[in-house]
C-alpha cells in the first residue's frame, strides 16, 4: 500500500494546511473583511467609480425588478433565464457603445471566458499582453489556441508574432486600462497592426467603460474603434455601473457565435433580473450626467500627484485606477490594514494578483471624492507607509 492509500479521511486534506502555512509565511494569505452596510470609511478600494451602487434610482430599480421578475433568473439564458430586461439592456448597451449588438453574462469574468474561447480555438493563435486580467488569461488557457504572452504594451513584438504565426487565424487580446497600475493600452496602434495581419482585436474595457471617452462610452469608443467589424469589447456591469455582470459588445455575427458556443454563457444561470435592471438604470444616470466620468480621472490624477510629491512610487493613472509600490507583500498587508484603521480603505494587491510579482496598494478614485477627501486619504496613506516605500 502506498502513502496516499494509507491516509485516513481526516488526513486527505492535510496538504492544504502545509500550503496555507507557506502562504502565511510569504504574506500571501487572504482574509475576508466584511464591509458594513453603511461603511464610514473613505473607499479607495472599490470599483464603483460613479458611486451608482448606492444611488436610490439604481438600487430602487434592482428592488422593483426582483419583485417583478423574481430573485434569480431561474436558468440559463438559453432555457428560462432570458427576460425582456436582458434584451432591453443588451439593446441599450450596444447603442451606447456604438456597436451592432451586445450579450450580457452573469459576470464579466464569464463574459471574458466566453469571448476568448469562442473567438479563438485550436486553429488560432492568441497574442496577449502579459498584464491582462486573470479572467482573460483563463480564457486563453481554456481556448486550446497557441498562446503567446507578450511584454507589456510591446506593439512591435505583437506585430512580429502576428507576422510569424503558424495558425491561420489570430486574436490579439488586451485590457484597455490595466487593472493594477491603471496604465492604458495603445488601442489605435494595436488595431492598425491587427488590420495589417487580418486579425481580430479583443479589448477588455473593464476600467475604461463609464470612465473614459465621450460621456463614459469607454476606451474603445475614445480610440475611434466603436462599431468596427474586427473589434470586440468586453464591458463590466460591475464597476462604473455599480451592478453585477458583464457583456460582450461587437458585431452581430460575433454575438450570435458567442450565444451558440460560449460554455460560460450556455451552461451558466443568466444574469439576475435585479442586476440587469440595476445596469439599465445606471446607464440612464450615466447618460443624463455625462460629466461624472471625467471627475473620476481627475481625482485619480490628484491622488497620484500628491503621493508622488510625497516620494512614493506611483503609477501614471489613465482612468480611475492607480497603484503605489510596497517593499514587500507583508508590508503591503500591514500598510493597507493601518490605512483601514484610520478610516481609509485601500486595495492590497500581492502575487498572484500582480503581473510582475511586485506587491502594491491598489487605489481607485470615485467621482464623488472631494479635494478634502483626497487630501485626507493621501495623509493617511503617507503617514502609514512602511520604511522603504518612498524613494
Ligand atoms: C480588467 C478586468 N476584467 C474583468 C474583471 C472581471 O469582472 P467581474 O468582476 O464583473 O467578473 C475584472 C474584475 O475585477 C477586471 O478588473
Amino acid at each position: 500500500m502506498d502513502a496516499a492509500q494509507s491516509s485516513t479521511p481526516e488526513q486527505v486534506f492535510d496538504w492544504l494546511d502545509a500550503e496555507a502555512d507557506k502562504r502565511s509565511g510569504a504574506g500571501l494569505a487572504h482574509r475576508l473583511i466584511p464591509r458594513p452596510a453603511a461603511a464610514k470609511e473613505l473607499d479607495l478600494a472599490g470599483e464603483d467609480y460613479l458611486g451608482l451602487a448606492h444611488d436610490k434610482r439604481v438600487a430602487g430599480a434592482a428592488a422593483a425588478a426582483a419583485l417583478r421578475w423574481g430573485a434569480g433568473s431561474t436558468g440559463s439564458r438559453l432555457v428560462t433565464g432570458s427576460t425582456e430586461l436582458h434584451a432591453e439592456l443588451e439593446h441599450e448597451l450596444a447603442r451606447f457603445c456604438g456597436a451592432q449588438a451586445a450579450l450580457v453574462f452573469s459576470s464579466e469574468f464569464t463574459a471574458n471566458l466566453g469571448a476568448v474561447t469562442t473567438l479563438s480555438g485550436a486553429e488560432a493563435a492568441i497574442i496577449a499582453d502579459k498584464h491582462i486580467h486573470p479572467s482573460l488569461i483563463d480564457g486563453c488557457r481554456l481556448s486550446r489556441a497557441e498562446v503567446a504572452a507578450m511584454n507589456h504594451n510591446d506593439v512591435p513584438a505583437i506585430k512580429n508574432a502576428l507576422a510569424t504565426r503558424r495558425k491561420p487565424r489570430a486574436l490579439v487580446v488586451t485590457d484597455s486600462v490595466f487593472s493594477v497600475d491603471g496604465d492604458s493600452a495603445p488601442l489605435e496602434e494595436l488595431s492598425q497592426v491587427c488590420r495589417e495581419h487580418s486579425t481580430a482585436l479583443l479589448v477588455d474595457d473593464a476600467h475604461g467603460f463609464g470612465v473614459l471617452g465621450d460621456g463614459g462610452r469607454g476606451a474603445v469608443h475614445a480610440a475611434g474603434l466603436a462599431g468596427q467589424p474586427d473589434v470586440v469589447t468586453l464591458i463590466p456591469l460591475s464597476k462604473a455601473l455599480g451592478a453585477q455582470g458583464g457583456a460582450v459588445v461587437g458585431p452581430r455575427r460575433v454575438i450570435k457565435h458567442v450565444v451558440d458556443n460560449a460554455r460560460s454563457f450556455m451552461f451558466d444561470t443568466g444574469l439576475a433580473p435585479a442586476s440587469a435592471a440595476t445596469a439599465l438604470a445606471a446607464l440612464g444616470v450615466l447618460k443624463s450626467e455625462p460629466e461624472l466620468p471625467e471627475k473620476v480621472v481627475l481625482n485619480a490624477s490628484r491622488i497620484a500627484e500628491q503621493l508622488r510629491d510625497n516620494k512614493f512610487q506611483v503609477s501614471e493613472p489613465q482612468a480611475g485606477v492607480l497603484s503605489v509600490r510596497a517593499p514587500s507583500a507583508e508590508e503591503a498587508v500591514a500598510w493597507a490594514a493601518c490605512c483601514a484603521e484610520q478610516g481609509v480603505r485601500v486595495g492590497c494587491f500581492r502575487p498572484p494578483a500582480v503581473p510582475d510579482g511586485v506587491s502594491r496598494l491598489r487605489l481607485t478614485a470615485r467621482a464623488s471624492l472631494t479635494e478634502s477627501d483626497v487630501d485626507s486619504a493621501v495623509k493617511v496613506i503617507s503617514g502609514s507607509a512602511p520604511r522603504g516605500a518612498t524613494s
